[in-house]
C-alpha cells in the first residue's frame, strides 16, 4: 500500500490517543481522517479538537469505512486483542498501543489475524524508535565497554489508588507490569535476551493488580538484570547497563528529552542529550508505520512481531511467577 497520504483513524478517544493525534498532525503524509469512540459525542469532540474529518460513534462503523488505511488502537490493553483483530479483519494496517495484549496467547491470535488478512501489524512501543535506544545498542555492539554483565532499569510513577481506573482494574488489564514494567523488561530482553531464571517480589493492590513489582533476571552466562515498576512511587525513569570497562546510563529527563551517559573506566563520562524539537515522540512510530507501508512490508524490521511475541511470553512467565492473573480464560501459554 504506497500512498502519498495515509488516512489514519483512532480507535478509543482517551488520553494517549490525544497525544498521538497531535503528533500525527506533524507528519506530512498522515491525514487525520476518522475518530471512533463508543460515544458519538466524545468522538465528535475529539475529532474537532484534533482536526479529524469524520467522527464515528462505534468502532464497527469506522472499520467498514474503506477510506481508512491505518488504525491506531488506543483502548486499554485488555481490549487490544479484540480491537486489533476487528481492524485486521477489515484489512486495515494496525498500530496497537503497548502492552500489545494481555497474554502471549492473545498476541499469537492477533499475529495470526494479521498474516491471514495480509495486513500490517505493529506494537506502538515508541521507545524502540528513539535515537537514544539506537545509540545505546550501537555502543554495546561496538564492544568499546567490554561485555555487558549487569543492568538496572526502572519505570515508576505515583497514581492515586482508584479500583475502577484502568491502572488498577484487572478487567482492564490493570497493574504496573503491563503498563510501565514492560519498558525495563524490554531493555533487559534487548541487551541480554531471554533469562534462564526469574525471581519476583510483588505488592498487589486490593484489586489484585500489581502496584509494584521488583524482578531479577539471571542469564545462562551469569548476567543479572534488576528491574522495577511501580504505581506507588516516583522515581527517575532510568536504565543503567554495567559493562566490564564502563557503564551506560539512560535517563529520561522529560517525554521529549533523554540523556545518555557513556562512562568509560579511567576517562571522563560523555553525556549525549537526545531532544525532540516537536511532538511527544509518538510520531516516530507513526512515521515508521508509513515507511513500512511505503516499502510494502506487513511488519516492521525494527520491531518485528516475533520480538513483540517473545516479550509477551516473557511477561506471561513473570506474571505466573508473581501470581498476577487476569480474569480471562487463557493465561499462560
Ligand atoms: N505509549 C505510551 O506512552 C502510552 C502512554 C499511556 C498509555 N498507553 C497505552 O494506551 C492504552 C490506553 O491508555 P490511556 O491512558 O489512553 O487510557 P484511557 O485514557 O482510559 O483511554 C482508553 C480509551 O479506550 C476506550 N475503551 C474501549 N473500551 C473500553 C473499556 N471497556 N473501558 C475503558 N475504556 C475503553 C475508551 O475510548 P472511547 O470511550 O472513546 O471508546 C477510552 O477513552 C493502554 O494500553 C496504555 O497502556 C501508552
Amino acid at each position: 500500500m504506497t500512498k502519498q497520504k495515509y488516512n489514519w483513524a483512532i480507535l478509543g478517544c482517551g488520553k494517549i490517543a490525544g497525544k498521538f493525534s497531535s503528533d500525527l498532525k506533524l507528519l506530512g503524509n498522515a491525514n487525520l481522517y476518522a475518530t471512533a469512540s463508543r460515544s458519538l459525542d466524545k468522538s465528535t469532540a475529539f475529532a474537532e479538537k484534533y482536526g479529524f474529518e469524520k467522527a464515528y460513534g462505534s468502532y464497527q462503523e469506522m472499520v467498514v469505512d474503506p477510506k481508512v488505511d491505518c488504525v491506531y488502537v488506543a483502548s486499554p490493553h485488555s481490549h487490544h486483542h479484540d480491537h486489533a483483530i476487528l481492524c485486521l479483519e477489515h484489512g486495515k494496517a494496525v498500530l496497537v498501543e503497548k502492552a500489545f495484549a494481555l497474554t502471549a496467547s492473545q498476541a499469537k491470535k492477533m499475529i495470526d489475524a494479521a498474516r491471514k488478512n495480509n495486513a500490517f501489524l505493529m506494537e506502538a512501543f515508541w521507545t524502540r524508535f528513539q535515537a537514544s535506544f539506537e545509540k545505546v545498542m550501537q555502543v554495546l555492539e561496538s564492544g568499546e565497554l567490554g561485555k555487558a554483565r549487569m543492568m538496572r532499569s526502572e519505570f515508576c510513577f505515583f497514581a492515586p489508588y482508584d479500583p475502577g481506573h484502568r491502572l488498577f482494574n484487572l478487567e482492564l488489564g490493570g497493574g504496573s507490569l503491563l503498563d510501565i514494567g514492560i519498558y525495563p523488561v524490554f531493555w533487559a530482553e534487548q541487551v541480554f535476551g531471554i533469562p534462564s531464571e526469574i525471581t519476583t517480589t510483588v505488592d498487589l493492590a486490593p484489586t489484585g493488580a500489581d502496584r509494584s513489582i521488583a524482578m531479577t533476571f539471571k542469564y545462562p552466562e551469569g548476567e543479572i538484570a534488576q528491574l522495577t515498576s511501580s504505581l506507588a512511587v516516583c522515581s527517575d525513569t532510568q536504565t543503567e547497563i554495567w559493562c566490564e570497562k564502563g557503564f551506560i546510563r539512560v535517563l529520561r529527563i522529560d517525554p521529549s528529552t533523554v540523556k545518555v551517559t557513556i562512562s568509560k573506566k579511567d576517562s571522563t563520562a560523555e553525556d549525549i542529550i537526545f531532544h525532540l524539537d516537536k511532538g511527544f515522540g509518538l510520531l516516530l512510530e507513526a512515521k515508521h508505520v508509513m515507511e513500512c507501508l511505503d516499502a510494502g512490508l506487513l511488519e516492521s524490521p525494527l520491531l518485528p512481531l516475533e520480538c513483540t511475541f517473545r516479550q509477551m511470553q516473557l511477561l506471561d512467565r513473570i506474571r505466573e511467577i508473581a501470581g498476577i492473573r487476569y480474569p480471562i480464560k487463557t493465561q499462560f501459554s
